[in-house]
């Protein structure tokens, strides 16, 4: 694989997207969070206005999907649905609630891991999401699997609620963080499992400053060594 690939799996809450700019950012590669693109189906399922627990329903739904997904410097992913912009409009509590059903869809994953996979071609990356170390690319260069406890993740997740002006209990939130971990685990294809050759990282102490520097680290130790096997062959060296 010529391209450069980080991959950054983890549960909702271990600081993913926020950690996984700051490498991209940093180490001047382009940035993927492929939940927007579960997030968009989702959306765009909810709008056709099929059942969503019928799983040929969704696999029908997704086929008039036409999306579009910006890997943008320093941003958010834009995503786009037939030319409009929803990438705020993907982030409400309904898209929230009802992602699993989408992305329990075979069709819809087969769908979104060869788009991801195309992207992945077009140049270097860091990409985040559940399967992106274990399914959709594993010769990856560097594989980081991000956790914290649930209730550290509740707690970020309270307080960015709050934040936003958004009425929660914690309690309500740590049974929400913990009923998502509990779907994306158990989904058959692509759940949220850490690649065997994955570095695991717990977030729940750190700044998500500390976490990147650390994945920074890691990243240019990998790609130098990469660089020198590729010199090596070039010249006909073992
Ligand atoms: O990362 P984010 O929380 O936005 O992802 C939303 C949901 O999209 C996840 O809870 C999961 O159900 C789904 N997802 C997935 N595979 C990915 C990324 C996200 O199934 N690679």
């Amino acid at each position: 694989m010529s391209q450069n690939i980080i991959t950054i799996d983890g549960p909702s809450g271990a600081g993913k997207s926020t950690i996984t700019r700051l490498v991209a950012a940093r180490l001047g590669l382009r940035y993927l969070d492929t939940g927007a693109m579960y997030r968009a189906a989702t959306l765009h399922c909810m709008r056709v206005g099929i059942r969503l627990d019928d799983p040929k329903a969704v696999a029908g739904a997704i086929k008039s999907l036409q999306l579009d997904v910006e890997l943008v410097q320093d941003g958010p992913v834009r995503v786009r649905i037939s030319g409009q912009d929803v990438t705020d409009k993907i982030r409400t509590p309904e898209v929230t609630r009802n992602i699993h059903y989408v992305a329990d869809v075979m069709e819809v994953r087969n769908w979104l891991v060869e788009m991801q996979r195309k992207i992945g071609l077009q140049g270097d990356l860091v990409t985040e999401g559940r399967d992106q170390g274990t399914l959709v690319f594993p010769h990856a260069d560097l594989k980081v699997y991000l956790f914290a406890s649930p209730e550290v993740r509740a707690r970020r997740r309270f307080n960015e609620l709050k934040e936003r002006g958004m009425e929660s209990s914690y309690d309500e939130v740590l049974k929400d963080v913990s009923q998502r971990d509990h779907l994306d685990m158990s989904r058959e294809l692509g759940g949220l499992r850490k690649a065997m050759d994955a570095v695991e990282l717990d977030t729940s102490s750190l700044t998500p400053d500390e976490v990147a520097e650390s994945i920074i680290k890691l990243a240019k130790g990998r790609l130098a060594a990469k660089t020198r096997k590729i010199d090596k062959s070039k010249l006909g060296l073992k």
